[in-house]
């Protein structure tokens, strides 16, 4: 079994096989988070790319937990530099953790860190943990090797639907055609009126339009893929 719990704009915990995966802990200064940077203790933490909304409380909570970082080499190396351990990785590059494989995907988006300093390509993952195929899209564009993403099953896609920074609900929908996954939950909307959607309006267009279920989970809910 698999846990995926959604911490508000692109935060999930993953948990799976007794390992606990977080990915783009945006906590402080998220509008949306249900909980405290103090209250996260887990194994790994996935950064997708540089930007504040994603890198968020990384380095606090990679020393508090002494989680590992995964993430492109320039952003592994600029937290390594303060203190954290990490494991760099790059597009299309896949390595075995304890808690099973991680992938980092192409995404069309930028990719500064806070210091203004490079951050790389920015990044999706595809996460392999406890028999379960998850991707998290990071911030990007509609891209058509979603479709390549999709040849082999993937149980759950997050996607962003809050336009503007990111794909918007339309071009979700499609990125949901190409990957065919079998759940896809929504993510960085909300969060600012600049991001605002309707993901019960994205539910009811991805289930009339593929095989695809929409789980929206709001700040601080968990679903788990059985
Ligand atoms: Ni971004
Ligand atoms: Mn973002």
């Amino acid at each position: 079994m698999v846990r995926l719990t959604y911490y508000g704009h692109s935060c999930f915990l993953i948990e799976g096989g007794g390992k606990k995966v977080l990915i783009d802990p945006y906590v402080t200064g998220n509008p949306l988070s249900p909980i405290k940077s103090t209250e996260l203790s887990p194994d790994h933490i996935i950064v997708t790319h540089g930007h504040g909304d994603h890198l968020g409380d990384t380095v606090e909570i990679a020393k508090s937990s002494g989680a590992t970082v995964i993430s492109n080499f320039e952003i592994a190396s600029y937290v390594e530099k303060q203190g954290c351990k990490m494991h760099p990785l790059h597009i299309g590059g896949a390595a075995k953790f304890d808690f099973g494989t991680a992938k980092l995907t192409i995404a069309h988006h930028g990719s500064c860190l806070p210091d203004g300093s490079y951050g790389g390509n920015p990044a999706g993952v595809l996460l392999e943990i406890a028999g379960k195929r998850v991707y998290h899209a990071g911030d990007t564009a509609l891209f058509y090797d979603m479709k390549l993403i999709g040849r082999r099953k993937v149980d759950a896609a997050l996607l962003p639907i809050g336009d503007n920074f990111t794909m918007g609900p339309e071009d979700a929908l499609e990125a949901v055609k190409l990957i065919e996954p079998a759940v896809v939950v929504p993510m960085h909307y909300d969060t600012f009126d600049i991001v605002k959607q309707d993901p019960e309006a994205f539910k009811a267009s991805v289930e009339k339009e593929t095989k695809s279920s929409c789980v929206i989970l709001k700040p601080g809910e968990s679903y788990e893929l059985s």
